[in-house]
């Protein structure tokens, strides 16, 4: 038996994600760079290289991660590089796509050797979460100024474009690209690559894959260009679980249990995004509030059905917990950090990482 926290990644699930990925790419034509932002867990990048087309990042860490770890095209991206870092990041990249016209003047010259980018934001998005939302009011993300893009077009091959936000409707992500293509199809018809970022919930159950691939194929022929995907979520999700053992149960007005695990160390995007986490099935007639054990008053992963009283040892698996989650967590309260381990396609579990206390220590000085 592992020793929880751990988070647990099935390799069946992740193989199913990575099928659609694959199938969307032969139909299409696009080719799928996976998010770093998103999943970073680089030891099932040896089972991921094979489905995808290599990776994408926003950072000069994350870009060198994706060259180092998984190889394949290597995109670079981030809102805004620093003079000591932008040699090293043009040494990691095939490609660089810059945020701002100001970020691409500055450092044109010393990407000169690889393919430049521009990110494009076409102020329509499918989040109507503020927090998330690409095309917020005075959004720093990317260029809209139809004129002063043109006045950078001789140093620029391709166009980064991300609107899309967990967005699992086809006919919603096909309207916000015929707005991209009324806003900037002058400008796509002269570039030779455009990628359409993530945000698009294609491995979704349901989600038409065949209109979606027929959509990006046509979308690539109008303008010439290579399409590129950049799936961070639609690569993982579902694929993994964080594991956790009940350490005490109290009943304070509400059954309350407190498990080895924290919201706010272990599932943060949850939290900052006042979202519950999922248990499955979530039914039976004995009800919890499931509780971290950081200090935090509000480190509650949610309230859940079960279908027996919950008591000191019982095992808890918290669903989806890969996307935003692994790369988020961290050491608040010194709480023990999730190992990370893989159920392998024949059902058996390897322990594949583990952290110690030398790793908190190490994590400050
Ligand atoms: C530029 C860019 N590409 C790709 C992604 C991945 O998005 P998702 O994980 O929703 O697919 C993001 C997420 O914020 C992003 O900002």
């Amino acid at each position: 038996m592992i020793q929880t926290p751990y988070y647990l990644i099935d390799t069946s699930k992740l193989l199913h994600n990575l099928g659609i990925i694959q199938e969307v790419r032969r139909q299409s034509g696009a080719k799928a760079l996976l998010a770093l932002k998103c999943f970073a867990t680089w030891s099932v990048f040896d089972l991921m290289r094979a489905y995808m087309d290599g990776t994408t990042s926003s950072s000069l860490y994350e870009v060198r991660l994706g060259r180092e770890t998984f190889g394949g095209e290597t995109h670079a991206y981030s809102v805004a590089y620093g003079d000591d870092e932008i040699d090293e990041v043009v040494r990691h990249a095939d490609k660089i796509i810059f945020n701002s016209i100001g970020q691409l003047t500055r450092y044109a010259d010393k990407a000169a050797g690889l393919q430049r980018g521009l990110r494009l934001n076409p102020q329509v998005s499918s989040s109507d979460f503020d927090l998330a939302d690409p095309a917020r009011p005075y959004s720093r993300l990317g260029e809209w100024d139809i004129a002063r893009v043109e006045g950078v077009m001789d140093r620029i091959d391709g166009f980064m474009i991300h609107n899309n936000c967990e967005n699992g409707d086809f006919a919603l992500f096909d309207r916000l690209l015929a707005t991209v293509e009324a806003r900037f199809g002058s400008l796509l018809a002269r570039v030779s690559w455009v990628s359409l970022g993530g945000g698009i919930h294609f491995t979704g159950e349901g989600y038409p894959v065949e209109a979606f691939s027929a959509r990006l194929k046509a979308f690539a022929a109008r303008y010439g260009v290579q399409v590129y995907l950049e799936p961070g979520e639609a690569a993982i999700t579902r694929s993994t679980t964080l594991e956790v053992t009940v350490l005490d149960t109290l009943n304070n007005g509400k059954d309350l249990a407190i498990v080895d695990s924290s919201i706010e160390a272990h599932m943060l995007d949850l939290l900052i995004y006042r979202q519950s986490a999922k248990v499955e099935p979530n039914t039976g007639a004995h009800a919890y509030m499931v509780c971290g054990k950081s200090c935090l008053a509000g480190d509650i992963f949610g309230e859940f059905r079960f279908a027996a009283p919950l008591k000191v040892g019982d095992r808890i698996s918290i669903q989806d917990a890969a996307g935003y989650t692994m790369v988020k967590k961290n050491w608040f309260n010194g709480v023990r950090m999730p190992s990370i381990a893989l159920r392998e396609r024949d059902g058996s579990i390897r322990l594949i990482r583990q952290f110690s206390f030398d790793d908190y220590k190490a994590s400050l000085s």
